[in-house]
């Protein structure tokens, strides 16, 4: 396959060279003269830069593919349904090789809000910042990302809203192997960390939650929905419809929350919601087999419980780059990955002591305010201002300042050099 920009150079040069060969040597200077001033004005000609690697990746290919179908539908329940995705990713992918390099661990990240304002006064502000700190991360590791903020499907409000946002995205991304979905209200709490991907080579979606309760208990906290990694593939457009026809926008949607009610117990609220939804499908083994269920870290953990660790980490980190001088030398964000193995080196064995990886602020509802009745709406948003602090102070530290005190993030100090010696 022959790419537009390659075609296009390729035949610029033929028409220089046969040029070149009717004009004869004497004609070359003045014809190299004329051929510089006519590139430098002519916008067909690409320039060096043009045609480099991250160039040819802004081009379609003219060849067909899934995308030229007219019943192709980015919604859920559409019909037909799409069948085959597998192999109409592949054949996408073979049409633009430039992003088969890579392909098995590009991850896209989903993450959204409601399309209006928030209720909460300080709602969008704390949004805002949830949103800036997931940006911080996947800038840290090359992972793009999608903030959805329209309800793709009218019906499927709330958390429901997920399903169709991480569909539309599998269509849109087929260059990624990996659909990352993280609630508006989750955090990045340790920013050098990446989910250990192959470890789940044999899975298509990844949750946080703990399998053996779930086996033995059908406890409705066994997983949270909040976060998961789901890949993309015709199993996971499949699974998507399945969940989703547990949803608000179903004929079934009432009896779901009955059966729901019944197999988990420790359900608070009578309707059907994604999250027993989820523990549901995966207690049934066509699903559950597919679905990793993931307790060695927090791939996505409760803040009430990660908060108050903070400091504790906090010495414990600042003890570590005491003792080690590669750890406080200075250095160039797109470099950051390196020091994170350095940084796992020295982790190693010491697990209780690690930045929690996705602290969730489970119940706390920070665009609404409507937070659970178990905490105060202060404790709340004073323990989300400061792990937001604790995060970014991973990410200041490479432009050369810190936050001093977690709890007022609008003072910063800059860093000396070899901070913290
Ligand atoms: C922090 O460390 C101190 C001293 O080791 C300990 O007493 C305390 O319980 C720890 N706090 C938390 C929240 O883990």
């Amino acid at each position: 396959m022959v790419s537009p920009d390659a075609m296009l150079k390729r035949s610029n040069t033929a028409l220089l060279l046969s040029a070149v060969f009717r004009l004869g040597g004497s004609a070359v200077v003045a014809f190299m003269f004329i051929w510089t001033i006519w590139s430098s004005f002519n916008p067909f000609i690409p320039t060096p830069s043009q045609t480099s690697h991250t160039n040819l990746r802004r081009h379609d290919t003219t060849e067909r593919n899934f995308y030229d179908d007219p019943t192709l539908s980015y919604a859920l329940g559409s019909s037909p349904p799409m069948k085959g995705w597998d192999e109409k990713r592949q054949e996408w992918l073979k049409q633009h090789p430039s992003f088969a390099a890579g392909a098995p661990t590009r991850i896209i990240m989903v993450t959204g809000s409601q399309p209006g304002p928030c209720k909460s006064p300080i709602g969008d502000h704390l949004l805002l910042k949830l949103f800036k700190n997931k940006v911080d991360y996947c800038r840290r590791h090359g992972i793009d990302i999608f903030y959805n903020n329209a309800l793709l499907h009218p019906q499927m409000f709330s958390f429901w809203a997920k399903t169709a946002a991480v569909r539309a995205a599998m269509l849109a991304h087929p260059e990624a192997e990996w659909i990352w979905w993280v609630d508006s209200d989750a955090a990045f709490t340790d920013m050098d960390f990446l989910p250990p991907l192959p470890r789940y080579h044999r899975h298509n979606m990844v949750v946080h939650g703990w399998a053996h309760l779930l086996r033995e208990k059908h406890t409705w906290t066994g997983i949270n929905a909040g976060v998961f990694l789901l890949r993309n593939s015709q199993w996971a457009l499949d699974f998507l419809e399945v969940w989703a026809s547990m949803g608000p926008q179903s004929p079934d949607y009432a009896k779901w929350g009955q059966t729901l009610s019944t197999v988990f117990k420790d359900k608070i609220f009578p309707e059907s919601d994604d999250q027993s939804g989820l523990i549901y499908l995966y207690l049934r083994e066509k699903w559950g087999e597919k679905i990793y269920v993931e307790d060695e870290y927090y791939f996505e953990g409760y803040w009430l419980e990660i908060v108050p660790t903070i400091e504790n980490i906090t010495a414990r980190y600042t003890e570590i780059e005491r003792n080690v001088g590669a750890l406080r030398r200075r250095h160039a964000e797109k470099v950051s990955e390196g020091y994170a193995r350095v940084w796992e080196e020295q982790l190693k064995g010491k697990e209780g002591l690690r930045r929690p990886f996705v602290t969730h602020f489970t119940g706390c509802q920070p665009c609404t305010g409507n937070h659970n009745q178990m905490y105060s709406g202060d404790s709340c948003s004073n323990a989300m201002i400061k792990a937001l602090a604790f995060a970014d102070n991973q990410v200041l530290r490479n432009y050369g300042f810190m936050h001093p005190d977690l709890h007022d993030p609008s003072i910063v100090i800059p860093l000396p050099f070899d901070y913290p010696a």
